[in-house]
């Protein structure tokens, strides 16, 4: 089982696991940090909670493999003690049941930039970042994750609702983001609704 959840979180952090290997060559770059948006005055306690991840678009995403994505939710819980962490813990369907994913993210001297706790726990990850690029904690947020492995640059925007819908309007903003970083149609897929562990 642990077994199971382990290969589960990695596979998440990998972007749903595509090998990228065939095709590292035509590799959309990875923008670097400086170039991706941040909301101003990042307020870590409103972005608490859970959030549905209602789409997903990354130099690792392909439409095509991913067909199946279906909605799953992660909770953030600031650690309100001297160092600010979240604990995330995502909640996916998988074989019939709920299975859970933990992970924490630690807090950088930059607002809404963070860093993989326990990054030694993911052999062959050098750096992993994430990023809040946008939200309005109510409603919507799209967060940037960057991952360095064997020195080549992995990133995914996560589309993030509060609710399971996902408006018309919301899916063109993060499609027209996500497009201002290189990436195509091909590499954005949004999750289809589930009922299953939206609960739990
Ligand atoms: C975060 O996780 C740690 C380790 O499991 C735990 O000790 C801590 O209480 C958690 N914090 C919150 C706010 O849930
Ligand atoms: C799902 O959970 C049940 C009860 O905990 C367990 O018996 C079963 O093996 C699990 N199925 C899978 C595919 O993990
Ligand atoms: C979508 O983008 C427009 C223009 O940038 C902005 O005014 C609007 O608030 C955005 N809506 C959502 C739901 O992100």
């Amino acid at each position: 089982m642990a077994q199971c959840l382990l290969w589960l979180g990695l596979a998440l952090l990998g972007a749903l696991h595509t090998q990228a290997q065939d095709s590292t060559s035509t590799l959309v770059p990875a923008p670097p940090l400086r170039n991706v948006p941040r909301q101003p005055h990042f307020q870590d306690d409103q972005f608490q909670g859970k959030w549905y991840v209602l789409g997903l678009a990354g130099n690792e995403i392909n439409k095509e493999k991913h067909r199946q994505f279906k909605v799953y939710t992660t909770t953030y819980k600031l650690n309100e003690d001297y160092t600010y962490s979240y604990n995330v813990t995502s909640t996916l369907a998988w074989n019939l049941n709920c299975s859970h994913w933990f992970r924490t993210f630690d807090r950088t001297s930059f607002p809404g930039l963070y860093t993989l706790g326990n990054i030694e726990w993911y052999t062959g990850i050098q750096r992993y970042v994430l990023r809040v690029a946008s939200t309005d904690y109510k409603k919507f947020a799209m967060v940037f994750f960057k991952k360095i492995v064997k020195q080549q640059a992995y990133f995914t925007v996560a589309l993030y609702g509060r609710t399971i819908e996902l408006t018309p309007e919301l899916k063109e903003n993060f499609t027209s983001f996500v497009k201002s970083m290189g990436l195509r149609d091909e590499h954005i897929i949004f999750s289809i609704p589930i009922d299953e562990c939206m609960d739990k």
